[in-house]
């Protein structure tokens, strides 16, 4: 597999699954730019393990759910020549209860920075990629989206919604030479599943074929695979990679 080096911006990619897809990416020999919200002891260490491994990413910190920070981020990219031709949104936020007692706040939280994070970026991408006439945009669904999963009713509704955005955008700009497509982990053991109670996550490993969580590396293999020229007619997909569980 091989792309020549591409401008790359990874929403999310301080941590966890971004940051696996940074590394990926910088190893490949992209230009990377890592957004992350506002864990400044994440983005260090994020820096230093991969400057230990000979890579140099750019990092901004940004709200990818506030419109003005994002249109700010853009123009510094446009500014800096480093607007993305590889595009991964990564950010994500859970809030878990049942549906009777979770509040609006927190619905409103899981639903921005799953889902609007992913409008206003992906709006933004899109023109520059419209332009150069290449783009290949990755964003994040969830097994939720289509099963459910007691206490996350808020989070299944925002990766639905992640769906539906990658499908109809993958039509809108397919003439263009841009694909969108969005990757479905099963459970990978971050900061976003940390608060999980073991006996929830041995039912989910129970259910899962594989019997065991999926690995950053392993989802940021299958984001590489998406980025690669070969890659060049799958759009409007939504690529499982869950140990056998969906
Ligand atoms: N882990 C799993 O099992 C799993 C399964 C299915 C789907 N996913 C999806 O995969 C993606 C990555 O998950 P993860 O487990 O790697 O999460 P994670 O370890 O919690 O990392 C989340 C990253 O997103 C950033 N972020 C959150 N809200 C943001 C915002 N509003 N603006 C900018 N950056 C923001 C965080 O920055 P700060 O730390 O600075 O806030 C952090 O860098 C998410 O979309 C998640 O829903 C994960």
């Amino acid at each position: 597999m091989s792309a020549p080096p591409r401008n790359a911006l990874v929403i999310g990619g301080t941590k966890g699954i971004g940051r696996a897809v940074a590394r990926r990416l910088a190893l490949d020999g992209h230009h990377v730019t890592c957004v992350y919200r506002r864990d400044e002891a994440a983005r260090e260490q994020c820096a230093r393990e991969l400057g230990e491994a000979g890579l140099s990413v750019a990092f901004e910190q940004v709200d990818a759910t506030e419109p003005a920070e994002v249109l700010a981020l853009f123009s510094r990219l446009a500014h800096a020549e480093r607007e993305p031709d590889l595009l991964v949104n990564a950010a994500g936020l859970t809030r878990d209860a049942p549906l009777a007692f979770l509040s609006v706040a927190d619905f409103d939280a899981v639903l921005a920075s799953n889902l609007k994070a992913t409008f206003l970026v992906c709006q933004q991408a899109v023109k520059p990629m419209v332009r150069r006439r290449f783009g290949r945009i990755i964003n994040f669904s969830s097994p939720a989206a289509l099963l459910g999963n007691e206490g996350q009713a808020a989070y299944a509704a925002a990766k639905a919604g992640v769906l539906g955005l990658t499908k109809t955008l993958a039509r809108e700009v397919a003439r263009y030479g841009i694909t969108v497509n969005a990757v479905s982990p099963g459970l990978v053991r971050t900061e976003l599943t940390a608060h999980l109670p073991e006996q929830k996550v041995e039912e989910l490993l129970r259910k899962t074929p594989l019997r065991r969580a999926g690995t950053p590396e392993e989802v940021a293999g299958m984001v590489r695979m998406l980025c690669d020229e070969a890659a060049s007619y799958l759009t409007g997909q939504c690529l499982s990679i869950d140990g056998g569980l969906s």
